[in-house]
């Protein structure tokens, strides 16, 4: 069943856990993300990467809205980063009705004044904006202290940026990155607490591949509705073909397929347990 974002996630509000946010490409991972949720009893978004318009656009944002639409729980389809508002009004024309505009990279007046803009066209289109204060990058090394503390979501500007700029969901950057982290994660819980005194929006995570289970389920304690995996999935999918690519005779083209859902699909289900959204 397709449903609003924002319902979805006051429904885990009131249950105490976080929604499964999960980045597909193709049909098998529509799939996977789709049987997973459906097996555990767990509603589940689907998540299409802003920049992939020119690649897929409308045939993938068709399938996923179809792929939610006919499942028996409830299932949002959400564009993933997308900083250029051409793409984002193709996708609200394809019939997406939940985003993320991105203007982390700008500084923060800049970030009010283009998510404020954004959200103006997406709540006009009866859609869900979510938007992120600080900025995530693909790496934490390399950066002086006060240097990464600045890309750190900044708890006395929070609810002023979701003021200002009508963001239904906001994104937190407590220490949580894209992709591997490269030594053990150190997530700043007391930022997040400080984060979610202020903000009666819900919180998401971004980077939700390679978390340790203790911080997800203290995020999630703390505040978090919705948790984004990516590059979990991917590599489940990668390595699935790779397996039955170097398994020897040319393999059966469905049973590669089958098998790269599965190895998805176990991801998938490993999460929604994880993030307590499991049993309706
Ligand atoms: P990971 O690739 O680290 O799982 O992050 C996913 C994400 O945050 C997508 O927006």
């Amino acid at each position: 069943m397709l449903v609003n974002t924002l319902a979805l996630l006051r429904m885990a509000e009131r249950g105490e856990f976080a929604i499964g946010a999960f980045n597909v490409y193709n049909l098998e991972g529509a799939l996977a993300v789709v049987q997973a949720a459906e097996a555990a009893a767990s509603p589940v978004m689907l998540q299409i990467m802003g920049g992939s318009t020119k690649r897929v656009g409308r045939p993938l944002a068709a399938l996923c809205l179809e792929a939610a639409s006919s499942a028996s729980m409830p299932m949002a389809v959400h564009l993933d980063h997308c900083s250029s508002r051409d793409e984002i009004e193709g996708w609200l024309e394809a019939g997406l009705k939940s985003v993320m505009a991105d203007g982390s990279d700008l500084d923060y007046e800049a970030n009010v004044e283009f998510t404020r803009d954004i959200a103006k066209t997406v709540h006009y289109n009866d859609g869900v904006v979510e938007a992120e204060l600080g900025r995530l990058t693909g790496e934490e090394d390399g950066l002086t202290i006060p240097d990464y503390e600045s890309k750190l979501t900044d708890p006395a500007r929070a609810a002023d940026f979701v003021e200002r700029t009508g963001a239904d969901v906001l994104d937190v950057c407590i220490g949580n990155v894209h992709g591997r982290y490269r030594s053990d994660p150190r997530l700043d819980f007391e930022r997040l607490e400080a984060i979610e005194r202020t903000v009666t929006a819900p919180l998401a995570l971004h980077g939700g591949s390679g978390l340790d289970d203790d911080s997800v389920r203290r995020c999630i304690e703390l505040g978090v509705r919705k948790i984004n995996v990516n590059t979990e999935l991917r590599t489940a999918y990668v390595r699935s073909l790779a397996e039955s690519v170097s398994a020897g005779d040319q393999p059966e083209f469905v049973d590669v397929m089958d098998r790269a859902v599965a190895a998805m699909r176990d991801v998938v289900a490993g999460k929604l347990r994880l993030f307590g959204s499991s049993g309706g």
